[in-house]
């Protein structure tokens, strides 16, 4: 893949974009074709002459990352340096909110460079607004209720994100589909998370136990947890990140819910660690990659 193919660095916010000058950074990104598949391992730039390190220095609300490359054996020179901002997180929930709590709690622990600023909710009384309402964590009530008179209308949810000054909105079990004027404001800035391999059991209808029971029905030797980046259908935004949970003969829609939801926790964290970090980058196709930590030319 040539350097130019690949598109600038994910950034939610125009005003992001001069502390991200993706193109003046030190390291190539020459790499092999990638596979046409949306499902693949990570991959690695076999002609990449150089080994490129990032060294990151911790700082109360940033950190610096320093991209560093140096040919086999040679010492690393220092190469660009880059600030990356801490980001403002707004998560969605409409359930017990386990996996809003295990991005809550890698923040907390330090281990994700963001923050959750704010809940949103279609069920003020669900697990999820319970924990936020426990940590002091503002709840906002989305889409009101049917028995209430008044309630925020989208325009003025995107209002409320920006006065929170959200870099980045979490789906994690939000039932209801997003509306338009948040997927316009939010450009590649939404993701969901979904109990299976997407495209396969994803679309209306397919929530909670209904996606596992499928599964296992169809036979699928394999499910998994997918994030993806939201568009205004349910589940058909480009896919970031998968990992794969085997289905076993005897699996119930239980266990096989328990098996994948141990690794959309995990997976989730992960992925959100990589947004906050700006190792986000779309390939000229549109696709989402992941770039790892160690280096920028290998994707995941
Ligand atoms: C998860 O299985 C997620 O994939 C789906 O809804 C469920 C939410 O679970 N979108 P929790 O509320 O995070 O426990």
């Amino acid at each position: 893949m040539e350097a130019q193919q690949i598109l600038p660095r994910f950034c939610p916010k125009s005003s992001l974009a001069p502390s991200v000058p993706l193109v003046k950074q030190s390291f190539s990104l020459m790499c092999p074709p990638l596979p046409s598949s949306s499902s693949y391992p990570s991959v690695q730039s076999g002609a990449f002459p150089a080994i490129s390190i990032v060294r990151r220095e911790v700082c109360s609300s940033s950190w610096r990352r320093v991209w560093c490359s140096s040919s086999s054996g040679a010492e690393p020179k220092e190469g660009h340096e880059v600030t990356v901002r801490r980001k403002k997180l707004a998560v969605f929930v409409s359930g017990g909110g386990s996996n809003f709590r295990s991005i809550h709690e890698a923040s907390k622990r330090g281990s994700l460079h963001g923050d959750v600023l704010v809940l949103v909710t279609n069920k003020s009384e669900c697990g999820g607004a319970e924990y936020a309402r426990n940590n002091g964590i503002p709840v906002i009530l989305f889409p009101k209720a049917k028995d209430e008179s008044n309630g925020l209308s989208p325009a003025d949810l995107v209002d409320t994100l920006r006065k929170f000054e959200v870099d980045f909105i979490l789906l994690a079990g939000y039932l209801k589909l997003i509306p338009a004027e948040l997927i316009r404001a939010y450009q590649k800035s939404i993701l969901n998370i979904h109990p299976s391999l997407l495209p396969a059991f994803g679309g209306m209808g397919y929530y909670g136990m209904k996606v596992h029971k499928a599964v296992i029905a169809s036979g699928a030797r394999f499910s998994g947890p997918t994030i993806h980046f939201v568009d205004e259908h349910y589940d058909t935004g480009r896919i970031l990140a998968q990992r794969v949970v085997p289905v076993l003969a005897n699996d119930t829609a239980e266990e096989l819910a328990a098996r994948v939801l141990n690794e959309e926790h995990q997976l989730y964290v992960e992925v959100v660690e990589a947004v906050c970090e700006e190792r986000v980058v779309w390939r000229t196709d549109g696709v989402p990659l992941i770039q790892t930590k160690e280096n920028p030319n290998e994707f995941r």
